[in-house]
């Protein structure tokens, strides 16, 4: 029992010191990559010739029988590597399966383990924050015309559309995007070889192995490959400034779904009602993805702090690093799909979006805007101007705009060119939002943005099936070596 490695050194560990110093329970997100890194480094071995083929294909063949069991049925060892081997060593004997790990350490193991599989959950993440994106797109497309208040400090500042709001999350989230696609750049590399940390005296072929698991390349310093976490603090980096920009349409949401503002209605099936109100309707999955964002940054924090002055090279301490990363891909992943459920159905209230637009005089800056244009005065005296006209809770009539410019400037702003049409003119929210092209929520500018966005998603998209057609193909090439291995005997 957890005894295969300390055997002959140790004397046997009692089970509460076994289970605090066990990560079989999270070993669990990395048991196939470790059959599947195992299945590489035979090949491998075996093409090198340090190990002969008839136990390589006894190994390959015992290995198949322990994946389909699962890593419920491993024996107690302090990791699933360990575990793995010793359940291979029971099933073949030492003289087979104990040639597996012939120039290998659980160090290089563990690390190539967590890529590989962190490497897929880059690989889905991107595929759902495509979806999302596609989604906001897809709706933003739907409202390109939506009237609605745009705010700063969480106070009516302009008029937008709902087309331009979704398009700044949809860039926020297209950043997000970049980031994972280049964390998958420094995950997708290979530390097998690098052995305990030293490499190994056995002729290991480190590009051979990197080739069968689809890495895109070794990681040259033995000492740097087991010991590197900055990988992981990448991508949970990454997912943490995802949840960020997903905790804000979560708020925005919460906000827009209660009756203060009654802009939309979040679907059924993303609310939660009261055990004793009957009538409530609440936001609840917003709100979770809210708090997720809490534990994905703490999950940052923790691979930050666990892994911070840590000296070369291994050190156990790693073990409790990993499973913060599981946590935050776990919370992200759940959140983007979520999001992007919650967006595609729920219903817009375009009618009191409408009526919010222009309330809080909205229309402040495009009168003061107007003044400028039609009287070439500066523009902070035009602020000045309707900023009075503002604090007086005065409706913006030709004659109490010449008041307050003549008590200001001692000049009437009729004198330069204005008139009561100019006025009505600037507080049309409607043509007021057709000049904001510069990025702004004009219709065809909004447009202009729609297909750029998808232009770089379209892009998006293509790199990402490139990327999982080489591991694909790595998946397949691994697959029939060990095939090839399995009949040599
Ligand atoms: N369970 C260990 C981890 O997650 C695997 C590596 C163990 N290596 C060692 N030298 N004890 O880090």
């Amino acid at each position: 029992m957890g005894d295969i490695l300390r055997k002959a050194r140790l004397s046997t560990q009692p089970a509460d010191v076994l289970a605090f110093t066990s990560s079989i329970d999270v070993d669990e997100w990395i048991f196939e990559a470790d059959i599947t890194v195992d299945r590489a480094h035979l090949v491998m071995l075996t093409e090198e010739g340090i190990i002969a083929g008839d136990v390589c294909s006894l190994i390959l063949s015992a290995l198949d029988t322990i994946q389909d069991g699962g890593i419920a049925e491993l024996p107690p060892e302090e990791d699933v590597h360990a575990a793995i081997e010793s359940k291979l060593i029971s099933r073949v004997s030492e003289d087979i399966g104990g040639r597996m790990h012939t120039g290998r350490s659980r160090n290089d193991e563990v690390a190539t383990c967590i890529r590989l599989k962190l490497r897929d959950e880059l690989l889905r993440m991107m595929r759902e924050l495509a979806s999302l994106r596609e989604v906001l797109i897809a709706h933003a497309k739907m409202h390109t015309e939506t009237l609605m208040p745009g705010y700063t400090h969480t106070q009516h500042a302009q008029p937008t559309t709902l087309a331009h709001h979704l398009l700044a999350h949809a860039g926020a989230l297209g950043r997000d995007y970049a980031r994972l696609a280049d964390a998958y750049v420094r995950t997708n590399i290979s530390p097998l070889g690098a052995a305990a940390f030293a490499g190994t005296g056995f002729q290991v072929n480190r590009a051979r192995t990197c080739e069968l698991l689809g890495f895109d390349g070794v990681i040259e310093n033995s000492m740097d490959a087991v010991s590197a976490r900055d990988f992981m603090i990448e991508s949970a980096s990454a997912f943490a400034n995802l949840m960020t920009n997903l905790s804000r349409i979560a708020a925005e949401m919460i906000l827009w779904s209660s009756s203060e503002f009654d802009f939309i209605t979040i679907d059924d099936r993303y609310a939660s009602t009261s055990s004793i109100m009957p009538q409530k309707k609440n936001p609840d999955v917003a709100e979770l993805i809210r708090g997720k964002m809490g534990s994905t940054v703490a999950a940052l924090v923790g691979i930050l702090t666990i892994t911070k002055a840590l000296p070369q090279s291994y050190n156990r301490d790693l073990q409790e690093a990993t499973p913060h990363l599981w946590s935050a891909a776990t919370c992200t992943l759940a959140s983007v799909r979520m999001t992007a459920g919650m967006i595609d159905t729920m219903t817009v209230h375009e009618e009191n979006l409408a009526r919010q637009a222009t309330t809080g005089f909205a229309m402040a800056t495009e009168l003061a805007d107007a003044l400028v244009r039609r009287c070439g005065i500066p523009f902070r005296t035009a602020h000045q101007i309707v900023g009075m006209l503002a604090r007086m809770d005065a409706a913006p009539s030709l004659e109490t705009i010449d008041e307050i410019s003549l008590s200001m400037t001692g000049r009437r702003l009729s004198d330069s060119g204005l008139d009561e049409q100019a006025i009505s003119d600037a507080l049309d929210p409607v043509s007021g939002i057709r000049a904001h092209v510069s990025g702004g929520p004009a219709p065809d500018d909004v447009v202009r943005v729609i297909n750029i966005f998808e232009n770089t998603l379209q892009k998006d998209l293509i790199a990402l099936d490139a990327r999982c057609k080489h591991v694909n193909d790595a998946t397949g090439m691994l697959d029939r070596e060990v095939q090839a291995c399995k009949h040599v005997r």
